[in-house]
């Protein structure tokens, strides 16, 4: 039987290159996107046989299109999509500009949406889909109010796109890691004290007593593509190490 193909927005780092390797080593063909070329050649290199790397920004609905027709002309139809693509820039809200708010919620948000609507002729019957939320969702952190918003925009979506595209097979879930060390923490904005600070206390705080890994996240986001969960629709796994308890 063929491997399964999965592809993974923002596959380059952090929680979409961990989930590459698992889903590798798990037997899958694994497609990653990025914006940075350099990230990208660096990651598909690194992920070897059966990984392939297309630079497409997913703030950009015409490189989604160029995106989705590479993949239907090289793969032909695939299983699952990981959505996982995203940024996070600490600001707090009076500080807001429209630009940062444009460009959080263009990636985050816009993208992501448009990611799964131009996916769906080449998602097969069935396939699974999983959006990366987070937990601000749930527990509130200063500085992130747009962040927070195009997270929470993302999440109200999977229960209608569960209803609308049920008759094609495609199922959507949700992953909600916790404060997971990446480079996302580097990109914020935020100065390395600042950063040492806040993965100290989530280490300290939480109940496994560290903090959470990319590849903490991996084998959660394989199983919901995987048939293990079939019969999941809407369901939002926290991975958190229980910091939201
Ligand atoms: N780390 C956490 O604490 C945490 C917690 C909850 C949720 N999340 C979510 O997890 C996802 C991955 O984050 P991460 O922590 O793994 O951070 P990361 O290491 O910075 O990874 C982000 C990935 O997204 C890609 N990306 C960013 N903007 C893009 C764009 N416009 N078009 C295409 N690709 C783009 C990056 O590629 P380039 O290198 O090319 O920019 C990179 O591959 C994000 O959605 C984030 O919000 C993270």
């Amino acid at each position: 039987m063929d491997n399964k193909k999965i592809a993974i927005t923002g596959g380059t780092t952090g929680i979409g290159f961990a989930c590459a390797e698992y889903l590798l080593k798990a037997g899958y063909n694994i497609i990653i996107t990025g914006r940075t070329k350099v990230n990208l050649d660096s990651a598909v290199s690194k992920l070897g046989k059966n990984a392939f790397g297309i630079l497409s920004d997913t703030s950009s609905l015409s490189d989604i299109d160029q995106l989705v027709s590479k993949i239907k002309n090289e793969f032909g139809k695939i299983d699952g999509l990981f959505v996982n693509a995203g940024i996070f820039k600490a600001m707090n809200f009076e500080g807001t500009t429209e630009d940062l708010f444009d460009e959080t919620m263009n990636i985050n948000f816009k993208g992501a949406f448009f990611t799964v609507q131009k996916f769906i002729p080449i998602l097969k019957n069935p396939s699974s889909v999983v959006l990366n939320t987070s937990i601000v969702i749930f527990k509130a952190f200063a500085d992130t109010s747009v962040y927070t918003a195009s997270k929470a925009a993302l999440e109200s979506i999977a229960k209608v796109l569960n209803i609308e595209l049920a008759d094609k097979g495609i199922r959507v879930n949700v992953v909600s890691p916790g404060i997971t060390q990446s480079p996302i923490q580097k990109k914020s904005g935020m100065n390395d004290e600042a950063i040492d600070n806040l993965l100290k206390h989530f280490s300290t705080t939480s109940p496994i007593g560290r903090i959470v890994q990319p590849t903490d996240i991996a084998p959660i986001v394989e199983f919901l593509l995987s048939d293990k969960s079939q019969v999941l629709r809407n369901e939002k796994i926290i991975v958190d190490g229980g910091t939201t308890m």
